[in-house]
């Protein structure tokens, strides 16, 4: 019975894999052989990416950089913004058909946007802005059915709007601002219902204002600045708001808006009234005529082309869920390399091309940047809890985190982890900022639990923790960040071991107050009272906590494991086990406790009166004997107060005691304090 059932079983396996591994394997080389190909083209010095090895067995092991897969082994997004990349875009980028996302903007490729491209009938994010293509815009582009985001703004493209975009139905963006392009807005363009935004501004497009654009039932926001547009701007315009911008182009008339003259309609003006009165919503728009391309003599005679649907991937689908099942497991191990393997992405840029692109940046313009941010904080979610009040105060555009750290630069590198990075940056009020992006294949990945540790952090307020200003997750760049105020002082790690005359000693007041304020955090952390549930914070360390420019110390990433997946924050437990700071419960039982957080903040106390991040034997039993001169940094020159580093010293002990019940609680710790602070 055992045997026929291994046997079956065996079977199954071996005729799986004679179905799955001959394809897989050959999907494989083609595709490697087609990234080489597309590298060759993008990087034609071998300067960037040399991480793309033609001798490599496996691209997606996140080896590759900016190449991320599905669980069938599918390149699906290419991520190589602000790289410095220098070459052209080869055609064959159409070879990788499973490509969802290719991201590509912030460089300085030329060239022309291949027509092949439109072969990539899975793309939903195609961000090409901000470069030096030139060209026109391939007509072939109105094929790619699921495209969402269209991002070709910053170029110089020329050449006119292909009428075909109107058949892209699930565009959401079509970004085409500062280019040379000229011709009428192509009426088709009113066909794209899902389209919210969209930026022609500083281009050279005359004609008039399509009315069926101007009823696009999801639109907000229509920039066509600095064109030589003219005619009748339709009313239906007037409910965008600010969202509508207009200016300099000094053919546009109109009712309804302040700064443009009613319409006079001489000989000489192309622009028949609307027979129902300006931007009538009463028209079935198929029946408006097409007054857009009067001016644009032949050049765009609205054809509007069928709507390309693509059926083929239905039955590709069926086929790599059933595969997906099997390699499910694999798969969690290759996203949790691809989280690790975080670049700060521009480290690449040169300093002009930093310039360059804050110049930009400080444009409002560009801020059509991943309009549709990572899912969790989409409309349609936020209910979960969050009120719309603390939503405005706390959200940010990725744009703002952009600009605020001139686009990642790397000089503004604080610092990385295994799964974080942490960049300076200063907001557009000229407040200094931290900001830790956290890349989102290591965050929690149910959205409902995520978006309520979201709702956890944004209700943490106390003196002693480090303060979150906001967060901002992006779909486009796959992060979320953490925007926090910038404390100039370091984190306390950097005030131990320091060698004499060399780095900073901490006068003897300045350490008791220092671990007063840890205590204080804590005991906020730990208690639940205003809003707040009561929280462990589960990963206190000397790293996490900084200092401010009057040396008050900071508590970090207060509540940041209720935002990460379960294996990160294993993975920073082993961190802080090596540090000494894991309390030997958690080895078995596994659990963090108030008590464990009381064992670290023990550990910390010691490190601050011994000035060492390493406690040794000898340390403990000085603080057991009461022998000060064993614990006591030597630094301080004696220049501390006996009494108080003994009574510290038992406090430190008893914080770290091997049984969990002999710790003492923050409560009785703070008294305890109190007692033995307050009468210095
Ligand atoms: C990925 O696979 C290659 C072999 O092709 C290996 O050399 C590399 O170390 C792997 N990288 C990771 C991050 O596992
Ligand atoms: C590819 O990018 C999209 C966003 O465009 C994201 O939703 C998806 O998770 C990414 N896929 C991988 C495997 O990183
Ligand atoms: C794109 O697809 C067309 C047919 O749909 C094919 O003829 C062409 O070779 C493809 N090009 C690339 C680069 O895949
Ligand atoms: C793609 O678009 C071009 C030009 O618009 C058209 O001629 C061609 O038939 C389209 N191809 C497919 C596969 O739809
Ligand atoms: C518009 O978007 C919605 C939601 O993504 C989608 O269901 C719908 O099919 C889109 N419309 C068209 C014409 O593609
Ligand atoms: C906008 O257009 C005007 C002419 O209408 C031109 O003088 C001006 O330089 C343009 N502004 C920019 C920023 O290009
Ligand atoms: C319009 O053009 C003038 C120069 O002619 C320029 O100074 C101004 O900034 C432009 N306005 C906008 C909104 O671009």
């Amino acid at each position: 019975m055992g045997n026929s059932s291994f046997s079956l079983v065996f079977t199954f396996f071996t005729i799986l894999q004679l179905l799955i591994l001959p394809t897989s394997a050959e999907t494989d080389s083609t595709t490697l052989s087609s990234l080489l190909t597309v590298k060759a083209s993008l990087d034609p010095q071998d300067l960037i990416l040399s991480s793309w090895s033609s001798n490599a067995t496996d691209f997606c092991n996140g080896s590759f950089q900016g190449i991320a897969c599905n669980e069938n082994g599918q390149v699906v997004n290419i991520s190589l913004q602000g790289k410095g990349l220098n070459g052209k875009i080869p055609p064959e980028i159409g070879l990788l058909k499973s490509l969802s996302g290719l991201y590509l903007h912030f460089n300085k490729l030329h060239g022309v946007v291949p027509k092949e491209i439109a072969n990539l009938t899975e793309l939903s994010d195609l961000y090409l802005n901000v470069n030096d293509i030139s060209g026109e815009i391939p007509p072939e582009l109105g094929n790619m059915s699921n495209l969402q985001v269209l991002q070709l703004c910053y170029n110089k493209l020329t050449g006119s709007i292909p009428t075909q975009l109107g058949s892209l139905g699930k565009l959401n963006v079509l970004a085409l601002q500062y280019n040379q392009l000229s011709g009428a807005i192509p009426a088709s363009l009113g066909d794209l219902v899902n389209l919210t935004r969209m930026d022609l501004s500083f281009n050279a497009f005359f004609g008039s204002i399509p009315v069926n654009l101007a009823n696009s039932p999801k639109l907000e926001f229509l920039d066509i600045r600095n064109n030589t547009l003219s005619g009748n701007v339709p009313l239906a315009l007037k409910r965008l708001n600010e969202g509508f911008q207009y200016a300099n182009n000094s053919g546009l008339c109109g009712v309804g808006f302040s700064t443009l003259n009613v319409c006079t309609y001489s000989g000489t003006n192309p622009n028949k009234p609307e027979p129902f009165g300006p931007g009538s919503s009463r028209l079935p728009s198929k029946s408006i005529p097409e007054s857009a391309n009067i001016q644009s003599n032949s050049l765009n005679q609205s054809r509007r082309p069928q709507t390309a649907i693509v059926v083929g991937g239905i039955g590709l689908f069926a086929v790599l869920a059933v595969t997906g099942v099997f390699i499910f497991s694999w798969y969690r191990r290759q996203k949790q390399k691809i989280g690790s393997t975080y670049d700060a992405s521009d480290s690449r840029l040169s300093t002009d091309q930093v310039k360059e692109v804050c110049r930009r940046s400080a444009s409002p313009l560009i801020s059509l940047e991943y309009s549709h941010g990572w899912d969790p904080l989409a409309r349609g979610q936020i209910g979960n809890g969050f009120s719309q009040e603390v939503l405005e105060s706390f959200m940010f555009n990725l744009d703002e985190v952009e600009s605020a750290t001139q686009y990642f630069s790397e000089t503004n590198l604080l610092g990385k982890s295994s799964f974080s990075a942490i960049y300076k940056g200063m907001l557009r009020d000229g407040s200094v900022v931290a900001i830790k992006c956290i890349s989102k294949s290591s965050c929690n990945s149910d959205e409902a639990e995520f978006l309520r540790g979201l709702k956890l952090l944004t209700s943490l307020k106390h003196e002693n923790l480090l303060k979150l200003r906001g967060f901002c997750c992006s779909k486009g760049r796959g992060e979320c960040f953490l925007i926090y105020d910038f404390v100039p002082n370091g984190n306390l790690l950097q005030y131990l071991d320091t060698k004499d005359g060399k780095g900073k000693v901490l006068e003897w007041p300045t350490r008791t107050s220092i671990i007063k304020g840890i205590a204080r955090g804590i005991e906020y952390l730990h208690g639940n009272k205003g809003n707040k549930p009561a929280l462990v914070h589960r990963n206190i360390s000397a790293e996490k906590v900084f200092i401010d420019q009057h040396y008050h110390p900071m508590l970090s990433d207060c509540g940041l494991y209720k935002l990460l997946a379960d294996d990160i924050i294993f993975s920073t437990l082993k961190g802080s086990a090596a540090m000494g700071y894991l309390a030997p419960e958690y080895t078995t039982t596994g659990r963090c406790t108030e008590k464990s957080d009381i064992y670290a903040f023990g550990m910390i106390i010691f490190q601050i009166l011994s000035g060492k991040s390493q406690i040794s034997q000898l340390n403990r039993q000085g603080a057991e004997l009461g022998r000060t001169e064993d614990f006591m940094d030597a630094n301080l020159k004696g220049n501390f107060r006996d009494s108080e580093a003994a009574k510290l010293g038992e406090i430190a002990l008893l914080c770290t005691h091997e049984a969990l019940n002999r710790r003492p609680t923050i409560e009785i710790v703070m008294q305890q304090l109190n007692d033995v602070i307050c009468s210095s």
